[in-house]
């Protein structure tokens, strides 16, 4: 199989399962004239993504990593009116990008996005009273603090929550355990910590598409 071919399928399912939709089609629009790199997932990603916030019954979503708030806006569409997303972003200027596309979406009143490092921003998150605990975590920011944006989803979670983890095949390097690089290191930890992890129950799928060879790894949590 060739990455054309893997274009042509995922074409053709996302010609007639997700059709083209102009705030999503404006969010990379203007994604790309800001100079953000275009590491959004996929529209048919994107979709999934939505139907298992559905499947969930999310009323409250917490990503980590928002990039343009592509993935975001799938998201935040599958919660109610008066649900709540939070989305946390390290680079203010995707998180400006973010904004605007959620306000031109007409989801800013579910949809928010807080600046800082994550690893800054999580913690603070637990001490707010009321944030958690959140139905559905979607993880995707910088891959070598995947493990402790698991241990920080527990905590922000309850027994029911879904945990979602993007990129946790990265063109096969994850099954590489002579592979050096951080990203790929610290998804391998973060898969090890779930394996051991008693109050998760996980699988992983690898997908194909315009985004590569990739896959998305998830949990339930279970107590
Ligand atoms: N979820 C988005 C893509 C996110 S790309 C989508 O599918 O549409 C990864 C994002 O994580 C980038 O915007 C990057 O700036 C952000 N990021 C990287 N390191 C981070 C950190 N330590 N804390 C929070 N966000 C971080
Ligand atoms: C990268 C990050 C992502 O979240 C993604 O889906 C693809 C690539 C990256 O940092 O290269
Ligand atoms: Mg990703």
């Amino acid at each position: 199989m060739t990455q054309e071919q893997w274009n042509a399928v995922d074409r053709y399912v996302t010609d007639l399962l997700v059709p083209a939709d102009e705030a999503l089609t404006a969010a990379l629009a203007a994604s790309e004239a800001a100079g953000l790199p275009a590491i959004n997932v996929a529209p048919n990603q994107g979709k999934l993504l939505h139907l298992l916030a559905g499947i969930q019954g999310a009323r409250t979503v917490l990503e980590i990593g928002t990039l343009g708030g592509y993935s975001t806006i799938w998201l935040a569409r599958a919660l109610p009116e008066d649900g709540r997303l939070i989305s946390l972003e390290y680079n203010p200027g995707h998180a400006e990008v973010a904004r605007a596309n959620l306000a031109h979406a007409g989801l800013d009143k579910i949809a928010e996005v807080r600046v800082g490092p994550a690893l800054e921003t999580l913690p603070r998150l637990v001490a707010e009273p009321g944030a958690g605990p959140f139905d559905l975590v979607f993880i995707d920011a910088d891959k070598q603090s995947n493990p402790q944006y698991v241990e920080w989803a527990l905590k922000l979670t309850r027994p029911g929550s879904l945990i979602i983890v993007d990129n946790a095949i990265r063109g096969g390097a994850v099954a590489d355990p002579e592979s050096t690089d951080p990203g790929v290191v610290g998804t391998r930890r973060m898969y090890e910590l779930v394996a051991r992890e008693a109050r998760l129950e996980a699988t992983a799928v690898q997908t194909v598409g315009v985004k590569g060879w990739d896959g998305f790894l998830l949990a339930r949590v279970v107590a």
